[in-house]
């Protein structure tokens, strides 16, 4: 351990299409490098296992050694490593899994697998500090979305509700490119819904009757994709203009009504008083206002990281893995999986 008693911890992400290396000191963040490779997929429209997983394999020293450079940190002054053991693309979390095991090894420090969800929630400490117990998570991503009631990052984590069909960012990326927008959608859906008005009333999914029995913390988007694709075709058959902006902002606000409508419930529900949103989509713009608003309204404390800490990078790996050493958590095995379906309930491999 160092002087500051805090431990050096490195964390290493691969599970999609980013190569993130986060440097974090107990609970301070020091450097968190990227290396994505998403400008190889935009032209499939969609990620590619195989191009994600060599493009990690390029990337993974050098995004090593700028990591280590700009934080001012030599490998040999690590207390632990840490990486995401899944959920994800197999192919990409075995390249991140093997560097951690290899480094684990050369340096001879502990090493933590960790469930990429979990640190999702967990980077939001190097943001703003412990967690308060228990924290209501709303996860949105681009393969996720999930309403967690979190009692402890490092131990406990409860899932209330997910998607029944497509991931927020999900539905994000394919309404773009219904409307000829690039991947991934979500943060062109947002700077082109500044100059829109929310003119359409979309479909609400899982928000009434007995689907809000049945659902009450699930989600389901859809439906509202294929209507947002059916009004566009239907206007476009008549030779009608079809507003990007308008259909963009009525598009987003339907989706943003529902996360937020649902994780304040959530949190009356259960008597929880801190929403924490983390994954890509809590970068959206119009979610962070909304949530805003409405968690005054209910007397919730919002905490969301800045919008570069919500996608996916290293430094939520090195935060997770900082609790854990901190916690005193077993370390994980060199027989650590790279475990595609990783379930969220499982925090350490
Ligand atoms: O967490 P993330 O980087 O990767 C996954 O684990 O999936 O999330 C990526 C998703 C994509 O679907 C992307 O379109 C969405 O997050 N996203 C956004 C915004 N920025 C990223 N969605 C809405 N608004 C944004 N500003
Ligand atoms: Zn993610």
């Amino acid at each position: 351990m160092s002087d500051s008693g805090q431990p050096l911890v490195l964390g290493i992400e691969t599970s999609c299409d980013e190569t993130g290396v986060g440097i974090v000191r107990g609970e301070t963040l020091l450097v968190d490098a990227i290396a994505s490779s998403v400008d190889e997929h935009a032209r499939f429209g969609g990620v590619v296992p195989e191009v994600a997983s060599r493009a990690h394999l390029e990337a993974m020293v050098p995004t090593l050694e700028r990591a280590c450079a700009e934080a001012g940190v030599r490998l040999a002054d690590l207390d632990a490593v840490a990486v995401t053991s899944g959920p994800g693309l197999a192919g990409a979390l075995m390249v991140g899994v093997a560097a951690a095991k290899a480094l684990s090894v050369g340096l001879g420090v502990p090493l933590y697998g960790v469930n990429h969800l979990a640190s999702h929630v967990a980077v939001d400490i190097v943001e703003h500090g412990p967690l308060p117990s228990p924290t209501m998570a709303l996860l949105v991503s681009g393969g996720h979305s999930s309403l967690l009631l979190v009692p402890d990052v490092t131990a406990d984590i409860q899932p209330l509700g997910a998607t029944i069909d497509d991931a927020a960012g999900e539905a994000f990326d394919k309404v773009a490119r219904v409307l000829g927008l690039p991947f991934p959608g979500g943060p062109h859906i947002d700077r082109v819904a500044r100059d829109g008005e929310v003119t359409i009333d979309f479909p609400r999914g899982l928000t009434t009757g007995r689907d809000l029995e049945r659902h009450r913390f699930d989600f389901s988007f859809s439906g509202l994709k294929t209507a947002v694709a059916r009004w566009v075709e239907l206007r476009q058959r008549a030779g009608e203009s079809v507003s990007v902006a308008d259909v963009a902002a009525s598009f987003q606000e339907a989706v943003v009504d529902v996360l937020t409508r649902k994780a304040v419930d959530a949190c009356r529900t259960h008597g929880v008083d801190h929403l924490q949103i983390g994954g890509g989509v809590a970068a959206n713009s119009r979610l962070r206002a909304m949530a805003q608003s409405r968690c005054e309204a209910a007397g919730v404390e919002l905490r969301v990281p800045r919008p570069g800490l919500c996608t996916d990078n290293g430094a939520m790996v090195a935060a997770l893995g900082a609790q854990m050493v901190m916690r005193g958590r077993t370390p994980s095995g060199l027989d650590l999986p790279a475990d595609s379906s990783m379930p969220v309930t499982e925090i350490q491999a």
